[in-house]
């Protein structure tokens, strides 16, 4: 391990721990990361000293929380290069998504009307849409992926010119990581006059994000992937759109002023946040995502996590029976999904569990896709630049431990 990721990773408590005995291996971020210690200390912060709801009280610690509040909301504007009122906090990415198919879907689309996703889209990026169809009487339309991960934009197009007003697209895709060509997705949207919700649960780890130059319309994402907290998360969305949106939920903090007779709603973003936010994740938005920013431009641990990415897809490729349909992808950040002839993913996930690694299996919440490959789910291993090349030597000892006692 070079000496940028080896003091990357002293900054990660979890990361030195021994489950079963044996050290850690956490291969499965793409579900979420861990936690840094100025993450920690913000969460501490949060709960033992400003520890109060925001925006409501004239007392210190309620200014204080309030403050740090704020500073997770322009960190995570700064991030993104957008404005801090177009920067919407929710739970996360599914409820980033689950706010645009209800809000948008209510006020801008009519029966009839086609919303265009992807093969390749998590749940969070499907089902929200098919609810929306069920409620509005608009229609799903699903542009197929290769079987590399690469998205068909030749049948994209092609589908986008039959009425589609609204285009769902993950930026990095969850099970393939392959980032999809956005800029093309996004200009030929536009010209088809339909707008783009881009899902950037995964490409906000892997990618930079300028969602100004990008020119979406949306772009949603969580904390937890990204060295924040679980429970918080962002919709960035146009203001020109945000404001004709009506509320997702009504309650406090999203009022002007309030009657028996009627209610007018608060500015940008407050109208999208009735109720208690999560205001320690959200404060822990600022250490998180300046890290992030950090590590985003430092060559040295970039460099190493292309070289421990290599080293994992070498080695995957000299396994017998073994399918990763986006190995060879250049496209592909930092994920591997793969199944292996014989081998239930889930039984070699338990094997290597006991050795210290941890994996993800199953449909990873992409049912659609992985049944198009195999019907016994993938297993997935993904990285962080604080993964080693030593964790991929424990890592193929353990699956072909696991392969060796299945077969
Ligand atoms: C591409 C993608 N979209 C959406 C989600 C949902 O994110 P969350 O559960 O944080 O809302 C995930 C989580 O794995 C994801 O990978």
């Amino acid at each position: 391990m070079d000496k940028a990721t080896a003091d990357f990773r002293n900054r990660f408590p979890a990361l030195s721990q021994q489950v079963y005995g044996k050290p850690l291996v956490y291969f499965d971020n793409a579900a979420t990361s861990q936690r840094p210690d100025c993450v920690l200390e913000m969460q501490k912060t949060m709960t033992e000293e400003a520890c109060a709801n925001v925006h409501r009280a004239v007392h210190r610690l309620a200014m204080d929380a309030t403050e740090l509040y704020q500073q997770g909301r322009q960190a995570a504007a700064d991030f993104i290069g957008a404005p801090a009122d177009e920067v919407v906090f929710t739970s996360g990415t599914t409820a980033a998504i689950n706010l645009v198919a209800s809000c948008y879907t209510r006020r801008f689309l009519r029966k009839g009307d086609r919303i265009l996703i992807t093969e390749a889209e998590h749940h969070s990026n499907l089902v929200p849409w098919q609810l929306a169809c069920e409620i509005y009487g608009t229609e799903l339309l699903v542009a197929p992926v290769a079987d590399d991960g690469n998205l068909d934009m030749a049948a994209f197009r092609r589908l986008l010119e039959d009425g589609v007003k609204l285009v769902a697209v993950a930026h990095v895709t969850n099970v393939l990581g392959v980032e999809n060509p956005l800029a093309e997705i996004i200009s030929a949207a536009h010209a088809a006059g339909a707008v783009v919700l881009v899902d950037g649960a995964q490409g906000i780890v892997h990618s930079r994000v300028d969602v100004r130059s990008l020119d979406c319309d949306f772009y949603a994402f969580s904390g937890h992937k990204i060295y924040a907290p679980t429970g918080i998360g962002i919709l960035y969305g146009k203001r020109s759109l945000l404001e004709e949106m009506p509320p997702y939920m009504g309650g406090g903090d999203m009022v002007d002023r309030v009657s028996f007779e009627k209610t007018t709603y608060g500015p940008l973003p407050l109208k999208f946040e009735a109720g208690t936010q999560n205001i320690a994740a959200a404060a822990c938005l600022a250490p998180a995502l300046k890290l992030a920013a950090e590590v985003r431009d430092d060559a040295a641990l970039q460099a190493g996590l292309d070289a421990t990415d290599r080293l994992l897809a070498e080695q995957l490729a000299t396994i017998e029976g073994l399918h990763c349909p986006s190995l060879a992808n250049p496209l592909r950040k930092g994920i591997f999904s793969f199944w292996i002839d014989g081998i239930h993913p889930t039984d070699a996930a338990e094997i290597m569990d006991k050795l210290g690694v941890a994996v993800r299996t199953g449909f990873m919440c992409a049912e659609p896709l992985i049944r198009k490959y195999t019907e016994h789910g993938m297993m997935r291993a993904s990285l962080m630049p604080y993964n080693t090349p030593e964790e991929v030597g424990i890592f193929m000892d353990a699956l072909r431990r696991a392969i060796k006692m299945l077969r």
